[in-house]
């Protein structure tokens, strides 16, 4: 069995966190999906719920997936690894590496191409390939520019994968943008 790691790595539990881990959990089910490094208890009808770190669980057969890993995630690696962990980080443009710097653990690495996604779409991505799809036969979008006014919009610069066609953002985090115009 797999299972999908978001360690939290920002100062609060944020409503956009709220709304992509949601998202997330709505794409590889609740009881595949901890939250690690956390202690808000708004996130319990998502996924189990830790307050220690995933850095000092010793977990064995883990995979971080990471954008400057040097390897790329296979579908072969759903038989070598059990825990797939993401860093529950709000993309940030030009990336910081904080996933290198802040999500150090004994184990292997792997990337999804080497460009920044959204958590929810880099999760999205890795289960598509875990249960048999290469990367190179996923699609992607640069980009997505969310409407919040007639005249303004916000451009959110991470890579996207298409879904039917579609970028993958959930409906709840365009209507948070049209609101705040913003995060
Ligand atoms: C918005 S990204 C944060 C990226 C951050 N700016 C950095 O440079 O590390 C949130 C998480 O999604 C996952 N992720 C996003 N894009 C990825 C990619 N291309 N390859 C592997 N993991 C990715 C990672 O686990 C990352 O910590």
């Amino acid at each position: 069995m797999m299972t999908f790691i978001i360690e939290h790595l920002e100062k609060k539990v944020y409503p956009w966190c709220v709304i992509e881990y949601k998202h997330i959990s709505s794409i590889v089910g609740k009881k595949n999906l901890w939250i690690t490094n956390n202690s808000d208890t708004k996130l319990k009808k998502c996924a189990r719920l830790f307050r220690k770190s995933v850095k000092t669980m010793k977990l064995e057969k883990t995979c971080v997936l990471d954008p400057d890993a040097d390897k790329e995630l296979k579908p072969n690696d759903a038989k070598k690894f059990q825990y797939f962990v993401f860093g529950g980080i709000l993309g940030d443009y030009p990336p910081r590496k904080r996933t290198k710097k802040e999500l150090k653990i004994k184990s292997e690495r792997r990337n999804l191409g080497k460009q920044q996604m959204a958590t929810d779409n880099a999760v999205y991505v890795a289960k598509e390939i875990l249960n048999g799809r290469k990367l190179s036969k996923l699609q992607f979008q640069d980009g997505v520019e969310i409407k919040t006014g007639k005249k303004e919009s916000v451009q959110l610069p991470y890579k996207y994968v298409l879904v039917k066609g579609k970028p993958l953002i959930c409906k709840e985090l365009i209507n948070r943008l049209k609101k705040q115009k913003g995060f």
